[in-house]
């Protein structure tokens, strides 16, 4: 590894799909895991904090930037190797996610098919243990290969360990502070795809499941709701679902029922069983019926014209009013339902 290279100033919009934000003062490049190594105990030595960038899909940066290094992963490489009946994939952090999905779709290989089209990087996606047409990362995940900044040393985790859940993982809590160098899946050859998602059941319409079909069903259903990142999409600027699926007790599920039918909704309220018996809502539907409208605008921020979860920023507007108008939905939102929706992307410098 050469010299550690650190820029200063960087802008950091154009590194987010929102395309918001100001600079990092620091930033650094890390192509490979030395410098991933090198960048913390340069920033250590500064006394600066650190956040690292991947794909930056998932990102909100406040206007002011982030007053610290920020070290983007650009490592590279995805590996296979023959592990009992599975084929084990190792993919580092700084390959795209898409890329990788594609890949072994076309080898045959199942377990990511439904997770197509989705953007940002590989090491992003046990964080957020991201999910999409009824897969998880977390369904296939076996392993994930992290750096420790504080004891600076990297270590194999085995999934079991990071205590998955529905857009959560421990990364997200106590092991917040590792970074994720790879991840390894136990994907199965000449595998079907498992359909477990009513909406993309009727999509295939009875036609085979063969790992491609389902790839593109998914693309499909993907780009009608404004969710697959497209340069000629006006409302490409985005972070997929500003917000979660609240997650709530049965009690409070009726009472959001009671609450929609007292208000003269006729729509059922969507929501699903969870395995500990707790109910997922829908946020996009509680988000449409507190009366905020798909394409509704607050200048150069607003609501996508085709999935009311979806933020979307028009161009020349400001990480503050994309904020503003997400405190505007979550107080509609709980003045109608008594629901307090939760932001999903993660924010820097605010
Ligand atoms: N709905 C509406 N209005 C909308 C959008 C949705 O009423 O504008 C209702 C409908 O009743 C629909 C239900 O919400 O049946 C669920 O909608 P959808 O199938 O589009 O899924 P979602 O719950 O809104 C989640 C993920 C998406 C993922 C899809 C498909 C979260 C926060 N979002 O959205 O993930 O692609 O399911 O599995 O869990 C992301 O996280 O960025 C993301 C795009």
């Amino acid at each position: 590894m050469s010299a550690l290279a650190v820029r200063a100033g960087v802008p950091l919009g154009p590194r987010t799909t929102l395309g918001l934000g100001g600079p990092a003062r620091a930033f650094v490049e890390a192509r490979d895991e030395a410098t991933v190594a090198a960048a913390f105990a340069w920033a250590s030595a500064q006394g600066l904090e650190v956040a690292v960038l991947g794909g930056g899909s998932n990102l909100v940066v406040a206007d002011a930037g982030f007053d610290g290094l920020v070290v983007a992963i650009a490592t590279t490489g995805i590996n296979e190797r023959p592990a009992g009946d599975a084929v084990h994939v190792e993919a580092a952090a700084g390959e795209s996610w898409d890329g990788l999905v594609a890949r072994t779709v076309d080898a045959g290989l199942a377990g990511l098919e439904c997770l197509s089209g989705i953007p940002g990087s590989v090491g992003a996606t046990p964080v957020q243990n991201v999910g999409a047409y009824g897969q998880e990362v977390s369904d296939t995940l076996v392993s994930v290969r992290v750096f420790d900044p504080v004891s600076r040393e990297i270590r194999q985790l085995a999934a079991t360990t990071c205590e998955f859940a529905y857009r959560d993982s421990m990364f997200k809590h106590h092991g917040r502070h590792l970074v994720v160098l790879a991840a390894t899946f136990a994907l199965r050859p000449g595998g079907e795809a498992q359909i477990r998602y009513a909406e993309l059941e009727r999509a295939l319409d009875g036609a085979p499941r063969d790992l491609a079909r389902v790839r593109r069903a998914v693309l499909a259903l993907r780009r009608n709701k404004g969710m697959l990142l497209e340069a000629d999409d006006p409302e490409r600027r985005t972070a997929g679902s500003f917000f979660t699926n609240p997650i709530v007790g049965v009690a409070e599920a009726e009472a959001v029922a009671q609450r929609a039918r007292s208000l003269g909704i006729t729509a059922e309220l969507p929501r699903w069983a969870q395995t500990d018996g707790r109910i997922k809502l829908a946020a996009g539907w509680l988000i449409e019926k507190s009366g905020v409208t798909r394409g509704m605008s607050r200048g150069a921020v607003g609501v996508s014209r085709r999935h009311a979860l979806a933020l979307v920023h028009h161009g020349g507007g400001t990480t503050a009013s994309l904020l503003a108008l997400a405190d505007e939905i979550v107080e509609t939102v709980h003045a109608r339902f008594g629901v307090t929706l939760r932001r999903e992307p993660v924010l820097w410098g605010a």
